[in-house]
């Protein structure tokens, strides 16, 4: 597996080509890991029409907005899958809580990544069982933390294959995608919600904000990322 040499290989191409081939490449050992956000709404309706067998997973922090369990329960049913549904430790959902308080992010950046930690990390190190290639929507125009991903990478802290299909796509391509394709979507983007996430983590943006503005929005930009996608300061 050369990484510099399929990100050559898929240089101009399309979301669906590279999914194509890697579904088929990787068939029982790969997975497209949703939060529900557009763009992995666009990735599911994708590997759905490819192939309805493939492994789709989400986190749920027991904080979650209303409106996202809704979205996963109608896109089940419009696909006709069923969307895999991982959940936190108990236990360390606990212990974090009884030290630190139940809205602990509010209080650090340190305390922040340990919810993250304990809600998200720990339940994907599980979702990734048996996995070689994790699929993810993530764009580069999304953030100054996504500037210099690639289509294919190596994700070394989870020694998994990560792919990210719609790296180069603008906000636009994606609604034009899902206007098209009549795609399922969380009612909170029209509601001034571009980027979704945990509720108390996230609140609706003013027009002219970034994209993520509303995300982690008491924080400073460079520590915006949950710990699922760090990568190596350059
Ligand atoms: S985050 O790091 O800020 O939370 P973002 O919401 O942009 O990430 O999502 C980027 C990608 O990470 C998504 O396209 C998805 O592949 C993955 N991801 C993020 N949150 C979750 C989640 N709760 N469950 C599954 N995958 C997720
Ligand atoms: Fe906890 Fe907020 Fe991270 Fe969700 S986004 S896991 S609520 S800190």
């Amino acid at each position: 597996m050369n990484i510099e040499q399929l990100n050559q290989q898929f240089e101009g191409k399309s979301p669906e080509e590279i999914l194509r081939y890697f579904l088929a490449e990787y068939k029982g050992k790969i997975a497209l890991s949703s939060s529900l956000s557009i763009e992995d709404q666009v990735l599911t309706d994708l590997v759905a029409k490819i192939d309805k067998e493939t492994r789709i997973f989400t986190l749920d922090t027991g904080r979650l907005f209303p409106e996202t369990y809704t979205l996963i329960d109608s896109t089940n049913k419009k696909y006709g899958i069923a969307i895999e549904v991982f959940f936190p430790d108990h236990q360390k959902v606990e212990e974090m809580v009884k030290t630190n308080g139940i809205n602990l992010f509010y209080d650090s950046v340190e305390k922040r990544k340990q919810c993250c930690q304990v809600r998200k990390l720990e339940p994907l190190k599980r979702a990734f069982e048996g996995l070689e290639v994790w699929i993810c929507g993530l764009r580069q125009e999304q953030s100054i933390t996504r500037m210099n991903i690639k289509a294919v990478e190596w994700d070394e802290a989870n020694g998994i294959i990560k792919i990210n299909p719609l790296v180069k796509w603008l906000e636009t391509d994606v609604w034009d995608y899902i206007k098209a394709n009549e795609v399922p979507y969380n009612e909170l983007h029209d509601k001034g919600f571009p980027s979704i996430g945990c509720q108390p983590c996230t609140r609706a943006i003013q027009p002219g904000e970034d994209l993520r503005a509303g995300r982690w929005w008491w924080e400073e930009p460079e520590h915006k990322e949950c710990g699922l996608h760090n990568r190596p300061k350059k």
